[in-house]
């Protein structure tokens, strides 16, 4: 089915919203990195390898329906870490606000009625509720050890083996 112009915009909007992801996370890792939390800043350099591959997903639907996929003007925002709590949190309002950029897709491809995209969105619907999950779990842990740095140096070895590709799980 062709695609409709409206919902075509809105997913090209998500493919560079994705890629702003993406940037945002690989920030956070600089970040985190200069603090001396190596294995949260691999988290987040993975994260951001994630957010890329969810702009990929979203573009081979584009090309696949015989559509083309144009990618907007990209700003990162000014962002003040200077502690994981920041940057876990920075991250977590940065998840809220893709899902609802997310729930917006799906309100328009229900208003155009387009079947099509529907595996699509239901599997961004999904994975949006388990990343904002995830990144809300780690902030439970940060503030549970506080400014501790024996229990922080803990949660920044269990995120960097998390991510590490030869121990950690299969992304
Ligand atoms: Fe692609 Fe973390 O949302």
């Amino acid at each position: 089915m062709k695609i409709n112009d409206k919902l075509l915009d809105t997913l090209n909007k998500q493919v560079t919203a994705e890629h702003q992801a993406a940037l945002i996370y690989q920030q956070l890792a600089y970040d985190l990195n200069a603090l001396s939390f190596s294995g949260m800043s691999s988290w987040m350099m993975a994260q951001a390898d994630e957010e890329r591959a969810h702009a990929e997903k979203i573009a081979d639907h584009i090309l696949a329906r015989g559509a083309n996929v144009k990618l907007g003007d990209i700003e990162i925002p000014e962002l003040e870490v200077s502690s994981p709590l920041d940057a876990f949190t920075i991250s977590l309002e940065h998840e809220r606000q893709v899902s609802e950029m997310i729930r917006n897709l799906a309100r328009v491809a229900d208003e155009v009625q387009d079947l099509d995209s529907r595996t699509l969105v239901n599997w961004f619907l999904n994975e949006q509720i388990e990343e904002e999950d995830t990144v809300g779990g780690i902030i439970d842990q940060l503030k549970l050890v506080g400014e501790d740095g024996a229990g922080l140096l803990r949660i920044d070895a269990r995120l960097g083996a998390e991510r590490d590709p030869l121990t950690g799980p299969a992304q």
